[in-house]
């Protein structure tokens, strides 16, 4: 959704950001440079991380002294020995606080909300919902993901249309809040790019499916955009992140607890996914079937979903 008349352009997070040692490698006087092996070796022998760890940690990959082998280790670390509860909010909230807060007029506290999903195939429900609650006269400032796995990414759904632009500034935002209800955006170097660097090394290193990772990936997003209330589809099942149920209602149940430790209203809804949802699959032909159910028509199954978690988000 490109914005008329705007400031200068925000920053996309480029590919190897964060990812090869950022600019040129790591300054000896760079805090937190010289203590990451001693926190990636704990975290790797089951220890816990305080939260001064875990800030050093997120500070060191957002201001790129952080090298991508470092990035890696730390994530197998956590993909491996989990994260408790406090672990898993005190991540969350440092990659929040990666980047800026949006703000918005207070006229809009009640009407502000969102929906995520944590991923599978042929899942556009993203496309649909957030106009179909802007036209309900809420506000939906969407930030979200691409391709995790082998699940597809909304925001590379969106750029199968010619033009559209993911990356906006936090001003470019309010502007499509005022004039459309929603926007879906992805992060930037203004907008979580703790999380855009981690997101991206978690797909080329076989972390995707933790846990903790994936609360925090989530959580960090919304936590900046001034939510009244979220609600965030948890799938399990063959096309999905998780197969396994249980692991799905684990990951749910952290998604509130985590949520409500920082002040958000989230409501999380188990649903199966062991088939490709709607009959389409693949960018360009999921924003032809999200069209068609914004239409009235589309599979009965992806508008009882849009259905069901848009009652969910209010
Ligand atoms: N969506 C996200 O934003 N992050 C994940 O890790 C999974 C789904």
């Amino acid at each position: 959704m490109a914005a008329p008349g705007t400031p200068a352009p925000p920053t996309p997070i480029a590919p190897g950001d964060g990812l090869l040692g950022g600019r040129g490698g790591p300054p000896d006087s760079m805090p937190g440079a010289k203590q990451l092996p001693v926190l990636i070796r704990r975290k790797r022998d089951g220890g816990r991380l305080s939260e001064e760890d875990i800030k050093g940690f997120i500070s060191a990959v957002v201001e790129g002294s952080a090298q991508g082998a470092q990035i890696g280790a730390m994530l197998m670390a956590i993909r491996l020995q989990g994260m408790d509860l406090e672990e898993t909010s005190a991540l969350t909230q440092a990659m929040a606080r990666s980047g800026e807060q949006l703000q918005w007029p207070a006229a809009w506290h009640q009407q502000l909300v969102d929906k995520h999903s944590t991923g599978g195939v042929g899942d556009k429900v993203s496309l649909i919902l957030a106009p179909a609650l802007a036209a309900c006269g809420c506000k939906v400032p969407m930030i979200s993901g691409r391709g995790l796995g082998h699940t597809g990414g909304t925001l590379d759904k969106l750029e199968s249309i010619p033009g559209f632009n993911v990356i906006q500034s936090p001003q470019q935002m309010q502007v499509l809040l005022e004039q459309v209800g929603c926007c879906i955006v992805g992060q930037s170097k203004e907008l979580v790019p703790a999380d855009g660097i981690l997101y991206a090394a978690r797909d080329v290193t076989a972390t995707v499916d933790s846990l903790p990772l994936i609360t925090a990936s989530i959580l960090s997003k919304k936590a900046v955009e001034g939510l009244s209330a979220l609600v965030i589809d948890v799938k399990f099942g063959g096309a999905a992140v998780f197969p396994d149920q249980e692991k799905a209602r684990e990951l749910a149940r952290a998604l509130v607890g985590v949520g409500a430790d920082l002040g958000l209203r989230v409501a999380a809804a188990l649903t199966a996914m062991d088939n490709p949802l709607g009959r389409n699959v693949g960018h360009t032909l999921e924003v032809e079937e999200a069209l068609l159910c914004l239409d009235g028509t589309g599979p009965p199954d992806l508008r009882d979903l849009v259905t069901r978690l848009g009652k969910g988000s209010g």
